[in-house]
């Protein structure tokens, strides 16, 4: 039987302070993005994409600060994006100096479209590409290079910049879906292309950086990886520009759901993915949806059918414990779609263990008439109370009946006394 330690490691690299600043609506203080960079370690992502230090002398000190703060921690590395402009590949590499670890990414336009809009030929494009990272190699032996818009690429021209960066000594080449307009199947193909067309390709890491303009980014992640992608590139909670990045969280679930299939597994701490996005969404003021991969309601119903099923068998509607993700479930939900089952569960979790068939129903009825009338779930505080006053009422009944029964006996006696 496979392990996880026979399967091979896809090396996760977090963009969400590179990628994931470019959202219109987030915008990260120096100190902001220090910690951040901190908690990605803890979450245990392999490469940290730490800015773009050529952008302004504020990004650049913050990037070289995260920099300084790696200096002894080589298991994480310390990335930069830069375009081919060799002057910012010169300071991107002084930029990163400190780190242990630490890589140059390097990029450039090779679609159709940003061929055009940059006005150069391939072979210029080509040209800047190998100047990029042969400048970046004099400072590191780790070097990225990325065709931006590889997706709208023609094939062969990816192959020959492929081929040209790799000889220059590139050592991850990374598809970008700039657009976001890929479906997996197509990303799986070119990836397997590349795998086989690409001389020198078995000697670098392929990765992929998925957008999520059509919502199929961590799809199209999976599918590279089954292509033979070994680095996704993602954020977390998914932010970027436009629809987003590939979601970091939502990748490691699909490994953690796949890994088998797929082969592979990641370095990534579950346990800390959630209260990490959760976090950050307090600091982009950015809410997060309750209805996403691994959100909030994964692991909620109120559908009186699910609850009922759910009581017997949690795999009935469940496939994943957010709790292995460090999320907390809610539990039940009672308003007006919920049913007998669910109510029973609900009172079981505060503590009224063996409430009688009547008693439930009086319950259960008195929470439908104060779901109907607010249109909302009944609180839990409000659900013990309802509890708590039947329990009360059919105590009072016993007694009273248990009362009366004791003066009707004492009446028995006394008459036979006499
Ligand atoms: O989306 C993109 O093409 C990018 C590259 C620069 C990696 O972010
Ligand atoms: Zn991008």
């Amino acid at each position: 039987m496979e392990t996880q330690n026979d399967r091979e490691r896809v090396i996760i690299l977090d963009t969400s302070l590179r990628d994931g600043e470019q959202q219109p609506d987030i915008e990260y203080t120096q100190d902001q993005k220090i910690k951040i960079a901190s908690l990605l370690e803890k979450v245990g992502v392999d490469v940290i994409e730490a800015g773009y230090p050529a952008a302004s002398p504020g990004e650049f000190w913050t990037v070289n600060k995260i920099a300084h703060n790696f200096a002894n921690k080589p298991n994480v590395t310390i990335c930069a994006l830069v375009s081919t402009v060799v002057d910012h590949v010169h300071k991107t590499a002084a930029c990163l100096q400190p780190a242990a670890s630490k890589r140059i990414h390097t990029y450039i336009g090779t679609s159709p479209q940003h061929r055009a809009a940059l006005n150069k030929t391939k072979e210029e494009i080509i040209g800047d590409a190998q100047l990029a990272v042969s400048c970046a190699k004099q400072y590191t032996d780790d070097v990225q290079f990325s065709a931006e818009d590889a997706i709208r690429t023609e094939r062969e021209f990816l192959k020959e910049i492929f081929e040209a960066t790799i000889k220059a000594g590139a050592t991850t080449i990374n598809v970008p879906d700039t657009v976001g307009k890929q479906r997996p199947k197509k990303v799986e193909e070119l990836f397997k292309w590349l795998k086989s067309n690409v001389e020198g390709i078995e000697k670098v890491t392929l990765s992929i950086h998925c957008h999520n303009d059509l919502g199929n980014a961590s799809a199209n992640s999976i599918a590279a990886i089954e292509g033979g992608a070994r680095q996704v590139e993602c954020t977390m909670n998914g932010y970027g520009e436009r629809a987003g990045n590939t979601c970091l969280k939502t990748v490691v679930m699909n490994i953690d759901e796949y890994g088998d299939d797929l082969g592979v597994t990641t370095n990534i701490n579950r346990r800390h993915l959630i209260p990490m996005e959760r976090l950050l969404a307090r600091t982009t003021n950015v809410g997060l949806p309750t209805n996403r991969p691994g959100g909030e309601n994964a692991n909620t119903h109120k559908s009186g059918g699910h609850q009922s099923k759910m009581s017997k068998d949690k795999s009935t509607y469940e496939i994943l414990d957010i709790g292995e993700y460090g999320g907390r479930s809610k539990g039940f939900i009672i308003d007006k779609l919920s049913g007998r089952a669910g109510v029973r569960s609900v009172l079981k979790d505060l503590g009224f263990e063996s409430v009688t068939k009547t008693q439930l129903n009086n319950i259960y009825n008195e929470c439908m008439m104060v779901a109907d009338k607010t249109n909302k779930a009944v609180p839990k505080s409000q659900i013990k109370d309802i509890a708590t006053k039947e329990l009360e009422a059919r105590f009072n009944e016993a007694s009273a009946s248990q009362d009366n029964a004791q003066t009707h006996n004492v009446g028995f006696t006394r008459h036979m006394i006499r």
